[in-house]
């Protein structure tokens, strides 16, 4: 009784936002999804309604503050920005790349770096800024550590004196035990972060004499035999396990597929003997990745979809190509699952290689669309 009026509430008061919170709309968790801009996806097109937070990537450090990536990138942010008229709930941010170098040295440069950054994401209306450090070397985790501090401090001033909601900080934290033991301070990122996207994916791709078989760019649950390590349940075991609140964590969903081409046609299965990247995808033409308009491509030309149901993912074989992929059903799965374990929701790596041109049957951006719906599905009551 209570759902059906929660749900007879939500519907009728949602553009209110007097009943039901957005996160309550979005099964109470963030949907936090990574931009950028190519040719063939404009950012008029990012479907903002189906995000809670839209994550442009690139920019640089550079002289002390943040530099556009590519001409024309500051017209995307006003785009991008734009979209909050229309849809005021949403966040729009922008992630860093390179350049951290020079920036994590000292406080004095930290703090002078902070003021700038914070000035340029306020001109632009950003609501905040995602560290994509990849990667600090082990030798500067205490000052990295340190940087992200006095970053969350200038924030907090900024917001005190413009009397604005404090500027989010996210980060996007790499996939593996090695890394994530060696490189932060849990205890730091709980205290000075929003939120983190565990980028749960390249758990494996083609390269020579190294990962010479198939294998799955992002299983849920790794295959049996496999490192349960290198898959996204056992990922976010680790950083959980190191005492990042799960509230901050997010389950890093990839759109992406990756393609191997097989030494035997006749042997497609996984773990098959693999003596390339795949060949480029009959559509975007990038060698060992699919989007997933090359994907929709493949399987119509021919191609053999196959669900394994330990890992929760599928693969496809088409001609000598072999591709691990997402689906509409595996990026689902992970969404409920994330909610399951009382993670801060997901980050989904892109937007842009989802499928905008109708390739794949169903709605335009068939993945973000999953996505988004299995969140909601996730509620079962306001309040
Ligand atoms: C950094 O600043 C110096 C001096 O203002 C300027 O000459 C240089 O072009 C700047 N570099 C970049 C990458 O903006
Ligand atoms: C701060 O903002 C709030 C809400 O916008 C407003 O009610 C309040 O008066 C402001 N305070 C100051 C000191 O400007
Ligand atoms: C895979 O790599 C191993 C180890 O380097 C090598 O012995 C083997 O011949 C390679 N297999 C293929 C199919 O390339
Ligand atoms: C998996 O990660 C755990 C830490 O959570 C580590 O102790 C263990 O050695 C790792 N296992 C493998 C096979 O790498």
């Amino acid at each position: 009784m209570d759902i059906l009026k929660c749900f007879v509430g939500a519907l009728i008061f949602t553009s209110l936002g007097t009943f039901c919170s957005t996160k309550i709309e979005n099964g109470g968790k963030n949907i936090v999804c990574y931009y950028h801009q190519t040719l063939y996806f404009p950012p008029s097109e990012v479907p903002h309604q189906l995000c809670t937070h839209i994550v442009y990537a690139f920019a640089s450090i550079s002289n002390d503050t943040i530099v556009p990536d590519r001409p024309g990138d500051t017209e995307t942010y006003d785009v991008l920005v734009g979209f909050k008229a229309s849809n005021p709930k949403l966040k729009v941010m922008l992630s860093l790349q390179l350049g951290f170098n020079n920036v994590v040295t000292d406080p004095d440069t930290m703090k002078k770096f902070a003021i700038n950054a914070i000035g340029f994401l306020r001109h632009y209306g950003f609501d905040g800024i995602d560290f994509d450090w990849e990667f600090p070397k082990a030798s500067q985790k205490n000052r990295y550590m340190q940087f992200i501090q006095i970053f969350r401090a200038q924030t907090s001033l900024d917001s005190r004196l413009g009397n604005q909601t404090a500027l989010l900080i996210s980060m996007a934290l790499p996939n593996n035990n090695h890394q994530a033991s060696i490189l932060y301070d849990y205890t730091i990122l709980n205290n000075n972060i929003d939120f983190a996207t565990l980028m749960a994916y390249d758990f494996h791709m083609y390269i020579p004499n190294v990962e010479n078989i198939t294998g799955y760019n992002s299983p849920l649950v790794a295959p049996i035999g496999e490192n349960p390590n290198s898959s996204t349940s056992g990922l976010i075991a680790i950083y959980l396990g190191l005492g990042l609140t799960p509230e901050k964590a997010l389950a890093g969903i990839p759109t992406y597929g990756r393609s191997y081409t097989l030494a035997n046609v006749k042997q497609h299965g996984l773990h098959s003997p693999a003596i390339e990247p795949g060949d480029p995808g009959p559509v975007r033409h990038l060698r060992g990745v699919y989007t997933f308009t090359d994907t929709c491509a493949a399987l119509k030309l021919g191609g053999t979809s196959v669900w394994d149901p330990v890992s929760l993912v599928p693969y496809l074989y088409w001609g000598k190509s072999w591709v691990s992929y997402a689906s509409e059903k595996s990026v689902a799965g992970k969404v409920r699952w994330a909610v399951s374990k009382g993670l801060g929701g997901v980050g989904v790596w892109a937007i842009h290689l989802d499928d905008l041109t109708g390739e794949c049957p169903g709605p335009k951006l068939p993945l973000i669309n999953a996505i988004h719906s299995a969140m909601k599905s996730t509620r079962n009551h306001c309040l």
